[in-house]
């Protein structure tokens, strides 16, 4: 059985796995290592998560090598503004104990406040001064990526957005993919809706011999998604990532994209603010 995630190439050239282990609200140092030796090889933090230190002692310890681990860390929305984001990474990497991420995302556009374009100049600045591998975005709508496009030529080599089955993105995707960005799944399982008791995932996943989590992260994998699903269940932290051995058919992601309802789970970003 494979137990590591196939890599998808970027558009500067590096690689990242395409499933990783979303950390949201996971402060356990333990638990984040054991996602490590069972597996998975990339890691999404932020400053928000405020638990960007216990990732970084997990990786301390866990017997993979760093170079071998994908980071990803983002910019919160108090630190939007040129002056601002560099000061930022440098704390995110002492919390972390590394010299560099391989991905810095900008968390959120914030369109109110205006200033993720000149943010966005700041994190081309970062990949040139070494301290991120790759940048990218989360939560930018295709208007937002136009803009940062727009001024400094360069395309995000990630989007980071909300994606699962109730609400997949078929647009946003297509924008993405249209700057050779690639499109990173957030709340993969539909956290807090009832997307996982889906009698249509239960008896597809009876045919495949999955789960219902697993028949979702299979189809964002097949669909040219990347998803990092959070989970503090060891076992489901195992089985999340057992999904590259069965490729689901035509019928069977036909019934999954007959679940869209198009309501999102999180804010919006045209409006959403956090900071
Ligand atoms: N960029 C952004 O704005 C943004 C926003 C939200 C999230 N994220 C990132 O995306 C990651 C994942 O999103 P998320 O945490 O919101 O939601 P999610 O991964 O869709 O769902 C997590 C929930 O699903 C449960 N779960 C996990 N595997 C399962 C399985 N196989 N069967 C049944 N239930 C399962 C977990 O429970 P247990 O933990 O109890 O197992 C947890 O309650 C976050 O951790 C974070 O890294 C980014």
């Amino acid at each position: 059985m494979q137990n590591t995630a196939p890599l998808l190439e970027l558009n500067d050239g590096h690689s990242m796995p395409q499933l990783g282990f979303g950390t949201y609200s996971i402060h356990d140092v333990d638990l984040l290592g054991e996602a490590i030796e069972s597996g998975y090889r990339l890691l999404d933090t932020a400053t928000r998560y405020e638990n960007e230190a216990e990732v970084g002692r997990a990786i301390a310890q866990a017997s993979v090598p760093r170079d071998e681990l994908f980071v990803t860390t983002k910019l919160a929305g108090r630190d939007h503004g040129r002056e601002n984001v560099r000061p930022a990474l440098q704390a995110s990497l002492e919390r972390l104990g590394l010299d560099q991420v391989d991905l810095y995302l900008i968390h959120w556009p914030l369109p109110n406040v205006g200033k993720f374009v000149e943010t966005w100049e700041a994190l081309v600045d970062l990949r040139e001064a070494g301290l991120a591998r790759s940048i990218g975005v989360s939560n930018f709508l295709p208007e937002h990526l136009d803009a940062i496009v727009g001024a400094t030529g360069v395309a995000p080599a990630v989007n980071q957005v909300e994606l699962h089955p109730y609400f997949p993105q078929a647009a946003q995707r297509q924008a993405d993919a249209s700057r050779g960005t690639v499109t990173q799944s957030w709340s993969p399982l539909g956290r807090g809706t009832n997307l996982l008791e889906s009698p249509v995932l239960r008896s597809i996943g009876e045919k495949y011999g999955l789960g219902p989590g697993q028949v979702v992260l299979r189809w964002h994998t097949q669909i040219g998604a990347a998803p990092i699903p959070k989970s503090a269940t060891p076992e489901r932290i195992r089985t999340n990532l057992s999904i590259f051995d069965v490729t689901l058919d035509e019928a069977a992601m036909n019934d999954i994209a007959a679940l869209e309802t198009g309501v999102r789970v999180g804010g919006d970003p045209a409006v959403h603010e956090e900071f």
